[in-house]
Formats: C-alpha cells, structure tokens, sequence
C-alpha cells in the first residue's frame, strides 16, 4: 500500500502496510488545486478490494485529476490529505497508448522481465480474444483491438486497482458492448479493485457495483447497482438507476436542468446518453 499523505509530490513518505488491511483505495480530504482554482475540495473516497466502481461527474469536474492523483502521475500538485492506493496500480486510457515500434506482444509485456514473461504476455493476449496477434504492430489492428492490448497491457500486471479513464470512448457502440461483456469478465477473473471513469450512465451502470457522481470536487452521490448481471437497459431497475443518476448529472425529462451559465452537460435526450 503505497500512501502520500500532505504534498503528494513527496511518494517517499510512502510506507508498508499489511496486505488487505482496509480499502484498497483510501483518499481523504484530498484537495487539487489550478491557478488558485479549486477542483477536488476534500474529496473523500474508499473503494473496498475486488470493488468495481464507476465515477461519473460533468466535464471539467475533475475526474481526470482524481484518476491523474491516484495513479501516482500528478507530481507537480500541492494537495493536502490522505491518498492510499494498493503497490500494483495499472491504468488504462481513451487511447490505447501502445508504442508503435514495438509489436503487439512486446506492447503487453513492456517494462517487465524474467522467466515467463512472454507465456503470460500469450495468456493475456488471448484472455482478450487476440491468441496469434502476438506479432502484429499496432497499426494493424482496429481502435476496439488495440484498447484490448492495453486492457491485456494492464492485467498481464496482476493489479490490485485498475484505474480507467474513458477507456471506452473512442469506440463505436457495438464494440463499446462487447469491451463491456470482457472487462466484466476479466475483472471476475482478476479481482481488481476498479476505478472506471466515463460518460456513459449505462456503462457505469451495467458495470460497477457502485456509482459515484463527482460535483464540485466531492463524491456528493452514491448508488449501489445490486442488479444481477447480465443487466438489461431495459429493466425497470435499471431505467430508475439511469433517470437518477442523469438528474444528479443536470439532465432531468431528457434535457437541460436549469443550471448556471458554466452548465456544460450535453443537451442530450437520455436515450442518446445511453447506449
Ligand atoms: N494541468 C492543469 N493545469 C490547469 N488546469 C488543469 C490542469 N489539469 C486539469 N485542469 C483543470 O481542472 C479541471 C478538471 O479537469 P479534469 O481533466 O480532471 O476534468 P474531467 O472531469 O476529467 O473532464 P472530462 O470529462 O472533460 O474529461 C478542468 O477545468 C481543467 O481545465
Ligand atoms: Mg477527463
């Protein structure tokens, strides 16, 4: 368990704790500010082992710099707080960040060495449905199939927290549907803790246990999705979820709430939000 408390430029204050002491991930009060602008304002926010949670919130709210702060990447922030992360974070982007010199199978298993690090490089591969792509560059593979070489890039790691920001959307609807069948898949396999940001209420709620809603740099809304899956957009259950969860966004009745002139949430009839 790797913690910054104070500054979170200083990772040497990092120290050991004991394997599943707690929550995997434990933020408290964690404030980031920009040019006297604050964006996360004593956030608090705990995510239990194996806890896949999805985090929701307007653009420009700030969940970028929460994933950014909990992925240890922000090393320039003056924050003040609490911000503990398990050791083997992996983190997946909108775009698959693959180096393009390097072939697929290189690609999934960079950074790491020793004995068996290419078996597991094929395991990984082919959990994601890609088995005999091994050489392939990245170019020649689709957006959908390089987003699964960094979801194969991300689990070959064995991570206790997988944090993901949009990962999801550059892709075109179908794709999006069946990336979501294999991340649930994989994360009933692996049991990471996940930290998945996005747009996409149904994909928040078709794939977390729990939804947050980030609004003026707090977690102010909370819904646990307890819907078995498979689960069906079209589940009474499931609509109550997404009609809640868009009004805590500003969208009520399929368009704008009356909202003040910074309101940046897409006028968007809650179909078209939806998948
Ligand atoms: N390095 C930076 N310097 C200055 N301002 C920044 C920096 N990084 C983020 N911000 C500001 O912080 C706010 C939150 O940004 P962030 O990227 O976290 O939003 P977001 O919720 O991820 O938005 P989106 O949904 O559009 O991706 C924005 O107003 C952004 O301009
Ligand atoms: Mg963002």
């Amino acid at each position: 368990m790797a913690t910054y408390a104070g500054r979170l430029t200083e990772p040497a204050a990092a120290e050991r704790q004991p394997a599943n002491a707690g929550p995997a991930v434990d933020v408290r009060s964690l404030v980031r500010s920009f040019d006297e602008r604050t964006v996360l304002d004593h956030l608090d926010l705990a995510i239990e082992p194996g806890e896949f949670v999805a985090l929701l919130g307007r653009s420009g709210s700030g969940k970028s710099t929460l994933l950014r702060a909990l992925a240890g990447l922000d090393h320039d922030v003056e924050g003040t707080g609490l911000v503990e992360v398990p050791r083997n974070v992996s983190v997946v982007f909108q775009d698959s960040r693959l180096l393009p010199w390097q072939r697929v199978l290189d690609n999934v298993t960079l950074g790491l060495s020793g004995p068996g690090t290419a078996g597991k490089g094929r395991e990984s591969l082919a959990e994601v449905g890609l088995a005999g792509r091994e050489q392939a560059w990245p170019n020649q593979l689709s957006g959908g199939e390089q987003q699964r070489v960094a979801l194969a890039r991300s689990l070959v790691r064995e991570p206790e927290l997988l944090l993901a920001d949009e990962p999801f959307g550059s892709l075109d609807a179908l794709t999006r549907i069946r990336m979501h069948g294999l991340l649930r898949r994989l994360c009933e396999r692996h049991r990471p803790a996940v930290l998945l940001v996005t747009h996409d209420v149904d994909e928040a709620i078709a794939l977390a246990d729990r939804v947050l809603v980030l609004t003026d740099g707090r977690v102010d809304t909370e819904v646990e999705v307890t819907i078995d899956p498979p689960r069906d957009p079209s589940d009474p259950r499931f609509a109550e979820l997404r009609s809640r969860l868009l009004a805590h966004l500003g969208i009520v009745n399929g368009g704008l709430q009356a909202a003040g002139p910074d309101s940046d949430v897409p006028s968007r009839r809650p179909e078209e939000v939806s998948r």
